[in-house]
């Protein structure tokens, strides 16, 4: 059987296996795709051609519907067909509907292919600013919670064995370090991302003096990706980088999460999760289970697998477009909203967390102590080989010291009570800072380019 589309007829069952989920997954990218469309229109009424392609009024005509689309899309009522197949085609048909041959005009210049790919960019823009700012504020979160048991004693662990005295303070703070790491690979992703597409149309050009500075600046974009080709098939490429930012994130973050149900443990009974992030069982009434960090574990897992799935859909693709990479927009967008929700429901579960110093302490057996005391007599002179074998052969005879004492002697640069706390949330409130001006300089850039009130 046969279908009529928005741009011709196809066998049915080939449309509906071709348009795949992108009628539903491209309702989050409606807001882009106008914005996409408003730039593009407001440079193609300023293409030095005769006669011009579009007027002033032509292109203010479009933006005004564009308006419209993203007014219905807001109250549910912006519909994507399967005629249509996906957000695009959806946009240009309701433009053709209310514009006539002016909807027609629209598409002068411009690919899917380079409009989904700006599409997603421009979507991945506010995804990742998202994530930096929920990355930060958890980075801040988890270094007040540092300084404020930075002395509570805990025992530093190799191998899960106890190893060495350590603090809350210097367990926590390491979480927050690596996410300051995480930030930094994110924010190399958002640079690389920031970078305009649109205009390499199908991914050769066109014969046309279109202006892609002026698009790329409309949006708000730092530059345009310079060769058309790669502007194609950075697509792909481009989402895998951004989900192994994010994956690295959800890296730290699980086993953050590890650390979490282990030591709540009633053996070990270090901390307790607060109330409202555990959950019963429907048979055991006494049961407070530690879901969230469970599932911050799996979470995780899919994240790093969606980053390699999109690398395995590109890797043996081709130059130029291939369908193939519909297939990544899926992995994609469920990438962003299982590291963004992961990295937003820890925050206020951490600062909630519950120390209990008197299970820490209870820890600290004499053998934690061991090379601490090797090196008390190395102080006193003797070579290292010689105390750790004197300490090693004796360890029955290792009074249990106090842990607090041990910490106190740990001051050197990074250490329990060497931490620059002030220093680590001083990079965690710039990075989030950062995060909160670009997601406002872009909003204003779209609501100046589509006439939307702040
Ligand atoms: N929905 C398509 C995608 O995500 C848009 C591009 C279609 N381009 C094409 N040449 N069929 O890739």
């Amino acid at each position: 059987m046969r279908r009529k589309t928005t741009v011709g007829e196809v066998d049915a069952e080939v449309l509906a296996y071709t348009a795949g989920q992108d009628r539903v997954l491209d309702a989050a990218l409606v807001e882009a795709d106008c914005f996409g469309t408003a730039a593009h229109v407001a440079m193609l009424a300023r293409m030095p051609v005769k006669p011009p392609l579009l007027t002033p009024a032509d292109a203010q005509a479009v933006v005004a519907e564009l308006r419209r689309v993203l007014a219905d899309a807001a109250a549910g009522k912006f519909k994507i067909t399967l005629a249509d197949q996906d957000v695009h085609l959806a946009v240009e048909r309701r433009l053709t509907e209310k514009l006539g041959d002016l909807g027609k005009r629209v598409h002068t210049c411009r690919s899917r292919n380079d409009q989904v790919a700006v599409d997603l960019r421009l979507f991945a823009k506010v995804r990742l600013l998202e994530a930096m700012e929920a990355a930060a504020t958890l980075a801040r979160t988890l270094v007040a919670f540092a300084k404020k048991h930075a002395k509570v004693p805990m025992v530093g662990r190799t191998h899960m064995q106890p190893a060495m005295p350590s603090s809350v303070g210097l367990w926590a703070s390491a979480w927050a370090e690596s996410l300051l790491d995480d930030l930094a690979l994110l924010r190399t992703a958002y640079d690389l991302n920031d970078q305009c597409p649109l205009g390499s149309a199908a991914s050769y050009g066109v014969p046309l003096p279109i202006d892609r500075q002026l698009t790329s600046d409309l949006l708000g974009f730092a530059q345009p990706v310079h060769n058309v080709l790669h502007a194609n098939q950075a697509r792909g490429k481009m989402e895998s980088i951004i989900l192994a930012a994010l994956g690295q994130a959800m890296l730290t973050l699980s086993r953050l999460a590890q650390d979490l149900i282990l030591f709540s443990m009633p053996e070990f009974g270090y901390f307790r999760l607060p109330a409202e992030f555990t959950t019963g069982s429907s048979i055991m009434p006494q049961k407070r289970n530690p879901d969230v960090p469970e599932l911050l574990r799996a979470k995780a897992a899919k994240v790093l697998a969606h980053a390699n799935l999109v690398a395995e859909i590109v890797r043996a693709a081709p130059s130029g477009y291939n369908r193939d990479l519909q297939e990544t927009k899926a992995p994609f967008m469920e990438g962003f909203e299982l590291a963004i929700s992961s990295l937003r429901i820890l925050a206020p579960l951490m600062s909630k967390l519950e120390v209990d110093a008197v299970a820490l302490r209870r820890g600290f057996g004499p053998e934690v102590f061991a090379t601490d005391r090797a090196l008390e007599l190395v102080a006193a002179g003797m070579p290292f080989r010689d105390a750790y074998h004197e300490v090693k052969a004796n360890l029955d005879k290792l009074a249990g010291k106090n842990p607090d004492a041990a910490l106190a002697a740990k001051r050197h640069l990074g250490a329990p009570l060497g931490l620059d706390f002030a220093g680590l949330a001083a990079r965690a409130k710039k990075a989030g800072d950062w995060a909160v001006r670009e997601r406002k300089r872009h909003a204003a850039r779209r609501n100046a380019l589509l006439g939307l009130k702040a």
